[in-house]
């Protein structure tokens, strides 16, 4: 049963950290913590199977009373409870609902308004005054290139022609005090922007980095919003209340107007300018994302609110720690990836989901076959999408009594549902995909060389095989009958059950 929504606009990253306090979801950090590692390990060891709080430090060491910012937030969406708080539903809601709930939220839209001013202009930073590192921003991880600005900003950027707006997230290092090499790749909606402005003559294209405001934005930001539509009217539905949005000093780009931080600026796109950049602990749970020359940011601006809070996030979700990427990922990939599906017209759709752990890179998708076949056009739907780019390696499709959610029910029916020797087991060879996932051969990861990743993806059809003959010992099904009793046998036992002295705990 989905829950009637009540769409909830926090008002701003301060709103949604009071929403968390209340609901006892967030921990706040008051003893002293250095931002170089010590801050991230933490963040890391607390996170948890989306079980861990989110965090809000408060004590940071050389960020004292006097500094720019003082404050570090992290984790507001490492959890499925939180994820369901942002879409104004029960924290206790089942991803499954959440899934279905993302379906139609990513693709509903309400604009933008444009505001004057907002708190976001509090602090105007510009010219020589401009100084990254007055920021508390955490050295992640010991292996990190550096540190890491960029990792929950929603990045804002322009079709030169349309003039749409498209706001994602793109990875972001300190590489001056005024400068921010990022990992874009050209097949991400930046990328198609940096292909515009370049084809349009420009050797920059203005970009602007929203950090810090309702959990929407980097929930959206993260998501493959179809192209077109602008992110601000997505989020503006999810929250149920426009966007305000302001215009930013030295670019004419709109960020939210009561943003923590904001980054404006020029991204180079002559390969002269760029600055090295990465590794860094990337999604997939390894450091990656080779050092290399990266196109940088000129930073012409900052603006920030009284004493703003940084938001940021570590990356890389591993068995037993989900990262704000991967929970957010299980829902609103197998959510578009369903949405997909229904597009391209695959009958019998079920369920969807994209477990945290791995992001959506192995995907479940629950059918009702009602043909032969219906598996590989599962497939080939989810790998011949743009929503595809990043996601969706290893397909493994089941039938409707598969429970999706459940690893175990999903490993039985791969041990036997699935016969590599007929077919179920396909093999689409190199295709474009993740730059970042260390099974590619290094060479393949170049994305500068080739603009994204090398995939070879995998189908793994573990539904009841519909080519094999209808067999008449089984009442014209396929396979056998399963050894779970019939129900006139439960309800008998059922009835025993005191009697037989199976209701009684054993262990004092
Ligand atoms: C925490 C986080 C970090 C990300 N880092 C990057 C990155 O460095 N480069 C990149 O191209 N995509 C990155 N992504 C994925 C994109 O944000 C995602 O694919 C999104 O759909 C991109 O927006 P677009 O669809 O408008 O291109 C990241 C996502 C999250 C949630």
């Amino acid at each position: 049963m989905t829950s009637e929504r009540q769409p909830v606009a926090f008002g701003d990253l301060r709103g949604w950290i009071a929403a968390l306090d209340g609901a006892g979801e967030l921990q706040r950090i008051e003893a002293e913590v250095d931002w170089n590692i010590e801050l991230g390990t933490i963040a890391r060891l607390a996170q948890g199977a989306g079980t861990g709080p989110a965090l809000l430090f408060s004590n940071i060491r050389d960020y004292g009373a006097n500094a720019r910012c003082r404050q570090v937030f992290t984790g507001g969406l490492s959890s499925a409870r939180r994820v369901a708080m942002m879409l104004g539903l029960p924290p206790d809601t089942h991803p499954r609902e959440l899934v279905k709930l993302g379906r139609t939220v990513l693709s509903q839209s309400l604009p933008p308004k444009i505001v004057k001013t907002g708190p976001a202009k509090e602090n105007v930073v510009k010219g020589d005054d401009i100084d990254l590192y007055e920021f508390p921003v955490p050295q992640w991880n010991r292996a990190d290139g550096g540190r890491y600005i960029m990792t929950y900003g929603g990045v804002v950027t322009k079709d030169p022609t349309s003039g749409v707006m498209n706001v994602g997230i793109y990875r972001g290092m300190i590489g001056g005090k005024d400068r921010i090499p990022i990992l874009m790749w050209r097949a991400q909606h930046i990328g198609h922007h940096v292909t515009a402005w370049q084809q349009a003559g420009h050797k920059e294209m203005p970009i602007a980095v929203a950090i810090g405001w309702e959990p929407s934005l980097g929930f959206v930001a993260g998501s493959p919003v179809p192209k077109g539509l602008c992110e601000y009217d997505v989020i503006g539905a999810i929250r149920g209340a426009p966007v305000e949005l302001v215009k930013c000093e030295t670019v004419d780009l709109h960020v939210p107007a009561s943003a923590e931080i904001v980054i404006e600026g020029y991204l180079g796109l002559d390969p002269s300018t760029f600055m090295m950049e990465g590794p860094f602990a990337e999604v997939t749970g390894y450091v990656a994302g080779d050092r290399s020359p990266k196109p940088t940011i000129r930073v012409t601006c900052i603006t920030h609110r009284k004493d703003p809070i940084l938001r940021g996030t570590i990356e890389g979700s591993m068995p037993g720690c989900y990262s704000e990427n991967g929970m957010c990922s299980s829902i609103m990939r197998a959510a578009t990836a369903w949405n997909v599906l229904d597009r391209a017209g695959v009958p019998g759709i079920t369920d969807v989901w994209c477990p945290p752990v791995q992001a959506g890179v192995n995907i479940v998708v629950q059918i009702k076959q009602s043909y032969r076949g219906q598996a590989k056009q599962v497939a080939n739907a989810l790998w011949g999408s743009s929503a595809g780019h990043v996601r969706y390696k290893h397909v493994t499709v089941v039938d409707d009594d598969i429970d999706i959610h459940d690893y175990a029910a999903v490993d039985w029916a791969i041990a036997y549902r699935v016969n590599a020797g007929e077919d179920d087991i396909v093999i689409m060879p190199a295709t474009f995909g993740l730059g970042l996932d260390p099974s590619t051969r290094k060479r393949d990861r170049n994305t500068s060389l080739f603009g994204t990743g090398k995939w070879n993806r995998m189908l793994i059809d573990a539904t009841m095989n519909l080519d094999y003959d209808p067999d008449p010992e089984f009442d014209g099904a396929r396979f056998p009958p399963l050894v779970w009793p019939a129900p006139e046998d439960i309800d008998a036992v059922k009835a025993r059950w005191s009697e037989l002295g199976l209701d009684k705990p054993r262990r004092k």
